[in-house]
């Protein structure tokens, strides 16, 4: 661009930013109306209700007046061409077992039969496990541990089996204080020691899928369980962490690892 140019389009660059509003003007009476959103997202859940999946979609902006609009899906339909979606409040799903689980689908939203905006998706990346439940916690005494385990329909499907599901707690006191531990199996156990003694203690999990075919979304959280840890310590604790042990281990650590030098 020649100096001129430069300058020129910086005049108009500074003109229009100085006049604001004024690229909207000349379109009359655009400034009343909201430009239309009509964005939104979908999950699926598989086989939720014996071999039926179920895909539910809704509007990123909440606000939009879905009065009189609609949802169909196209591609990666056994038999159909198109299926169209039913509406709860502002929430579209559709139950079916007609879903390939291969290959894109196109969802559209319709507005008096007319599409307003699609948006192309695998039915098999957009997956939302749902959440775990029965959620426990077992204290043992002797392993001063307390052992965690919890359910997920998961375990018995066909499709999305391999999931990761991410266990939280907290000491309820601490409001925003959430530890956190990934697992794909559905038990743990968390030492005695790495938790306060006499505390409540709160404790959710939630699942996302684990697989290179299925990917999606994290699940709802559980409900929660609550528990209170017991009021000592544990034994373990004073063996592992007195200043005695903590001698004898140096020691047995030195020992150890001089051999291999
Ligand atoms: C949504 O639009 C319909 C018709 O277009 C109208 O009757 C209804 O009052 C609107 N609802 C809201 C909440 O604006
Ligand atoms: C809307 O989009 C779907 C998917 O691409 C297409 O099959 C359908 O014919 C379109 N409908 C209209 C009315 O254009
Ligand atoms: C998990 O839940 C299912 C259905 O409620 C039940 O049949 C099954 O026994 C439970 N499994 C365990 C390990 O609790
Ligand atoms: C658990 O996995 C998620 C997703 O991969 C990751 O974002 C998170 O940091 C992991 N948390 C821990 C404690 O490893």
């Amino acid at each position: 661009m020649t100096i001129l140019g430069t300058t020129l389009a910086m005049a108009f660059y500074l003109l229009q930013a100085v006049s604001g509003e004024s690229g909207y003007a000349e379109n009359g009476d655009f400034d009343d109306a909201e430009p239309d959103d009509y964005s939104f997202s979908c999950y699926s859940q598989l086989e939720v209700d014996g071999p039926q999946h179920l895909l539910t979609c809704s509007f990123d902006d909440p606000d939009v007046n879905s009065t009189h609009l609609e949802f169909e899906i196209c591609g990666g339909l056994l038999d159909l061409g198109c299926l169209s979606f039913n509406k709860l409040q502002e929430m579209y799903f559709i139950k079916t077992k007609k879903f390939l689980l291969i290959g894109d689908s196109k969802i559209c939203v319709k507005l008096g039969g007319k599409n307003v905006t699609c948006r192309k998706m695998k039915i098999v990346k957009i997956v939302k496990p749902e959440a775990p439940f029965d959620i426990r916690v077992t204290y043992r005494e002797g392993a001063n541990d307390f052992v965690v385990t919890f359910n997920t329909s998961h375990l018995r499907k066909k499709y999305v089996k391999d999931l990761m599901h991410e266990v939280a707690y907290r000491q309820e006191k601490n409001e925003n204080d959430w530890m956190h531990v990934n697992l794909s199996s559905t038990k743990l156990t968390l030492l005695q020691r790495k938790l306060q003694p006499n505390a409540m203690y709160e404790i959710k999990v939630r699942s996302i899928p684990n697989t290179n075919y299925f990917e999606g979304f994290w699940s709802d959280w559980s409900p929660s369980f609550h528990f209170r840890t017991p009021e000592t310590k544990g034994t373990e604790l004073s063996l592992l962490y007195g200043p005695v042990s903590q001698i004898i281990r140096r020691l047995w650590n030195n020992c150890a690892r001089n051999p291999k030098k």
